[in-house]
């Protein structure tokens, strides 16, 4: 189901980045726009340094989303609220390998809940950390900033963390998901890298609105082009 052996590129943009005041427009907006995945960034004020929103939030904005619901858990301790988000309808749910010392046990729960299982790796968190839980999950997250914050500057040295993921992952149907100051620019070395799935946040909702949504389109054509271009795919 997560194979992506045609190696297609998939742009999952962050509402992050947009209004927080029209969250379903945004959603049905970067949708109709061209976007693959809806990334949805749930923080807690605690993992990491800035609070965002809840399950029902998420409940509310499902039936906004068509394609992949893309729930980014920065919550710790993440365990008792799983069942929460699975039954807010996320269809993947990523949780970070620095957010709990069993992460074993949590990707347990997310598969038991029925949910593709993503563990996302703060910067300084080496590929290492998912290799004794590699047939427990469906994605991998680098992530390219350290989480909390849209709009933040892409750590190039994540590139080498990716290469290394490929490797480990290969023959694996994981899919290598990268988050944080993805651009047009920064885009093709992690592709090359290995990168399957883009988050991006700023890049995608940069000049647009839900009353002028071509804007998103424009960014998410310009992301994707870049991207497959790294990669010998013809847009
Ligand atoms: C950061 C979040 C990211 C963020 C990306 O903690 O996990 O998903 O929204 O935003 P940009 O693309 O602006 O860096
Ligand atoms: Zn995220």
């Amino acid at each position: 189901m997560m194979t992506n052996t045609s190696r297609e590129i998939l742009i999952a943009p962050s509402i992050l980045a947009a209004d927080f005041a029209n969250f379903g427009a945004e959603c049905e907006a970067v949708e109709a726009q061209g976007a693959d995945w809806v990334h949805v960034d749930v923080m807690d004020g605690h993992f990491v340094p800035n609070i965002t929103f809840g399950p029902d939030m998420c409940q509310a904005l499902r039936p906004h989303i068509k394609t992949v619901m893309d729930v980014h858990l920065m919550v710790a301790p993440v365990d008792p609220y799983l069942e929460a988000f699975a039954a807010a309808g996320a269809d993947v749910l990523t949780v970070h390998a620095e957010a709990g010392p069993h992460l074993d046990r949590t990707l347990q729960a997310v598969k038991a809940l029925g949910k593709r299982a993503g563990v996302a790796l703060n910067p300084a968190t080496p590929a290492v950390a998912i290799e004794n839980v590699l047939d427990r999950i469906d994605l991998v997250c680098v992530m390219t900033v350290n989480p909390g914050f849209g709009g933040q500057s892409f750590i190039s040295g994540m590139v080498e963390k990716v290469r290394q993921l490929k490797a480990m992952t290969a023959g694996r149907d994981i899919l290598i998901e990268i988050d944080g100051g993805v651009t047009a620019e920064t885009a093709p070395e992690v592709v090359a890298a290995g990168a399957d799935v883009l988050v991006a946040g700023s890049a995608v909702f940069k000049g647009g609105s839900v009353a002028a949504p071509e804007a998103y389109g424009e960014n998410i054509r310009a992301i994707r082009r870049a991207a497959e271009g790294a990669i010998g795919i013809r847009a």
